[in-house]
């Protein structure tokens, strides 16, 4: 097996050390634009191995696609974060050219890979990836889910004074404030959470879940990585080792949850062929209403992505 990560920046070095101390393939191979970094920290995490006794090798590359070659599972963290003084449409712009002429990189090398996208505005670069990729949107989805909803959960295992471990909670929409939690959905050790926590309280979780990103760029001026980088492993561990697991990702919806043409955060069975199911709950009016904003929020986006391409054409 062998394992591909895009960006050496925070989030894909994050990514690409876990994914190696879990030994989940024999090789990793960290990729960046920016000469010499992707060799020095891959350099830098190979070195822990007799420290933390894993053997699964990690190699790093400026740039030389043909080093990826093959690859099982891709994972593409490469892309800015906002600046000051960058409009919304700027951000989209750059990181799509980013994503875009990575895909077609890695498509070159890896036809058969899976495509896990993290680089934000998230929906939209996954979007981005799909076209580009031009492959079953079964092998094309992004990671979102899995950070919002770990955010839900540690934010409940505090409240609760219990272990995060007990807590299963599904998250569903577009990566940004109209994510949709599903305090229905949530339990702690097989107990509904609203048996546990007041109202009040739980509804307090939600809010802080949905702008959690921005509470740790407010935090250290920059985004997260740990949590994003371990959950990008996560999706990568479900694909290698066919586990089935079942996980929010942000997926290409075709009539489910009466959507179409939209990548959103939804439930999916993960196993070797990447997205081996869609999940549908039965949504109840409210999560309903939540949802379909939370649609509209990532297809304006996603509009915007099809004006400039057409634009561009
Ligand atoms: P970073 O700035 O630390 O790293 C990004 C890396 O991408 C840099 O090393 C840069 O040189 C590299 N890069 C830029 N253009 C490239 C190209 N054409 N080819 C190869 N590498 C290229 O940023 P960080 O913190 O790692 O975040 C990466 C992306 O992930 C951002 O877009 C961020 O917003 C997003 N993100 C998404 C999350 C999610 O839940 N989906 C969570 C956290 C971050
Ligand atoms: C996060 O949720 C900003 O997408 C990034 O941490």
């Amino acid at each position: 097996m062998k394992v591909t990560v895009v960006g050496a920046g925070n989030v894909g070095s994050t990514c690409a050390n876990v994914i190696a101390h879990k030994e989940l393939c024999n090789e990793v191979i960290l990729l960046d634009i920016k000469e010499g970094i992707a060799e020095g920290k891959s350099l830098d995490m190979w070195q822990t191995s007799p420290i933390n006794l894993y053997d699964t090798r990690i190699k790093g590359s400026t740039n030389d696609y043909a080093a990826t070659a093959g690859s099982d599972v891709v994972v593409i963290t490469s892309g800015l974060p906002r600046k000051p003084g960058m409009s919304r449409d700027d951000l989209i712009a750059t990181n799509a050219g980013i994503v875009r002429s990575v895909t077609e990189n890695i498509m070159k090398y890896s036809p058969n890979t899976i495509i896990v996208v993290v680089s934000n505005p998230l929906d939209v670069m996954t979007y981005c990836a799909y076209q580009t990729a031009g492959i079953d949107s079964k092998r094309v989805f992004g990671m979102a889910g899995i950070l919002d909803t770990a955010r839900y959960r540690a934010f409940l295992a505090d409240a609760l004074n219990t272990s995060p471990k007990d807590i299963q909670a599904v998250l569903m929409g577009g990566h940004g404030d109209t994510m949709v939690p599903l305090p229905r959905y949530t339990t702690v050790a097989g107990i509904p959470v609203t048996e546990l926590i007041a109202a009040d309280k739980l509804n307090a979780i939600v809010e802080r879940t949905k702008t959690g990103g921005g509470e740790l760029v407010n935090l250290m001026g920059t985004s997260a990585w740990y949590a994003p980088g371990a959950a990008a492993a996560q999706m990568v561990e479900a694909i290698v080792r066919d586990q089935k697991r079942i996980f929010p990702c942000c997926a290409w919806l075709q009539g489910e949850y009466g959507m179409k043409d939209i990548y959103l955060g939804v439930p999916v069975k993960l196993g070797k062929n990447g997205i081996e199911e869609i999940i549908e709950l039965q949504l109840n009016a409210d999560e309903k209403e939540l949802l379909t904003n939370s649609a509209g929020a990532v297809k304006e986006v996603m509009n915007v992505l099809d004006g400039m391409q057409a634009t561009a054409k």
